[in-house]
């Protein structure tokens, strides 16, 4: 192992409020990048803008006085890229690393020039001297230009956006399936296809450690972290258990569903979870949709409608290519409930999904008489 000459020169960032616009992180966020210090030098990706400066005091330091030869850019986007331009102004003439559409990615970024390009493919390596990096190209994990490197010596794999999670080293530096599950299906999630031809590639290699940019580094998880991309990336369910997500503008529809909550619980369901979807993290309930089997959706009708929080929710399931699950719909609504059928219509197109009939129908406040109908919808999501 050269490990000794490969320095930690990431940053966290607990300042975000929303990663990429939209993503809570409590936890704030990492944005991890690497100096292996070999006969030649190479930089492994910059950081966020939003923490350039640290990120060059960190770079400063563990070059000890050398100069990068290679800055490689493993990912495009701007929470990995965007302090680039800084990074040259420090260090003119360092050759940047990436693939022909890495460049092309960047030159809508940054002006550079005659900045020296190493353009590299799937297989080629970069000889380092004691370190020698080889590309594993990874379209769409998450960007069209992604690309891993694997350190043949050190048999590290540099996994870009994959193997990441939401939290900043500090707070959160171990794995952690929920953290790692939301990020995974929020951000890469409706690339299932293209995870699966990359884990293909990677099984093909010796690695003993991952090192994604976000998140801790990986090693004695790896098997666990595998099995969980290789249900996340095949949209099977991880888990038994069922997620109750509702929207409710007056909170009947609210709660009827803890009422089924009780009645599944009693039957023995397994994991059951409520989602608010117009007050909780809808990305968190995103990803608890994908780790269960059975979802029931339930919504109150809304101008001959969905609430609209309960549209939005179904509008990125789909886009996550949400698929291969059992669904059970409850619907309110006083005059002519509507509900139903608008979920039913968003969830057009959705692969292998089990669409539970009879619909339950509630029309304003729950009573005694939708029983029978809830311990029929909890039988049919447990048969
Ligand atoms: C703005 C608004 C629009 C509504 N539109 C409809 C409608 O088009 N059809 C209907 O049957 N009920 C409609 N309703 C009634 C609700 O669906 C009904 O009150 C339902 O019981 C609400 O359940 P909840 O308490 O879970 O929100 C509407 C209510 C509001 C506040
Ligand atoms: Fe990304
Ligand atoms: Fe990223």
């Amino acid at each position: 192992m050269q490990a000794s000459n490969v320095r930690y020169i990431g940053v966290n960032d607990h300042e975000i409020d929303l990663f990429e616009g939209q993503y809570y992180v409590p936890d704030g966020m990492s944005y991890n990048a690497y100096v292996i210090l070999g006969e030649k030098t190479a930089v492994l990706d910059t950081v966020d803008l939003r923490k350039q400066a640290d990120y060059l005091a960190n770079l400063k330091e563990a070059l000890g006085g050398r100069k990068p030869d290679y800055l490689v850019v493993h990912h495009v986007e701007p929470d990995h890229a965007s302090s680039l331009q800084a990074f040259l102004d420090v260090y003119p003439g360092t050759a940047l690393v990436g693939n022909a559409k890495t460049f092309q990615m960047l030159d809508n970024y940054f002006m550079l020039g005659d900045t020296p390009r190493h353009v590299v493919k799937e297989g080629d390596t970069l000889d380092l001297g004691d370190h020698h990096l080889q590309f594993v190209m990874a379209p769409m994990v998450h960007w069209p230009e992604v690309m891993m490197s694997y350190d043949t010596d050190d048999k590290v794999l540099y996994s870009a956006d994959a193997f990441g999670q939401f939290g900043a080293l500090d707070t959160a530096p171990d794995w952690n399936d929920d953290e790692a599950r939301r990020y995974y299906l929020n951000i890469v999630g409706k690339y299932g296809t293209q995870v699966q031809a990359v884990l293909k590639k990677a099984a093909g290699l010796a690695i003993e450690e991952i090192a994604p940019l976000h998140g801790p580094k990986l090693s004695k998880e790896i098997p666990h972290v595998l099995e969980k991309y290789q249900a996340w990336s095949t949209y099977t369910p991880e888990d038994s258990g069922v997620l109750i997500a509702y929207a409710s503008l007056h909170g009947n529809t609210a709660a009827v569903c803890e009422k089924l909550a009780d009645i599944l619980d009693q039957k023995g369901a397994g994991d059951i979870m409520l989602a608010d979807l117009a007050r909780d993290d809808e990305a968190e309930a995103l990803a608890r949709a994908f780790q269960y089997g059975k979802v029931v959706l339930a919504a109150s009708t809304y101008n001959a409608g969905v609430m609209p929080a309960m549209d939005d929710f179904l509008h990125h399931l789909k886009a996550k290519n949400w698929q291969k699950r059992t669904v059970g719909l409850i619907e309110n609504g006083s005059w002519a409930p509507m509900a139903a059928k608008t979920m039913k219509a968003d969830l057009e197109g959705c692969k292998e999904l089990n669409i539970l009939e009879p619909v339950v129908t509630l029309k304003g406040a729950p009573k005694a008489t939708d029983i029978p109908a809830l311990e029929a919808l909890a039988d049919a999501l447990m048969a």
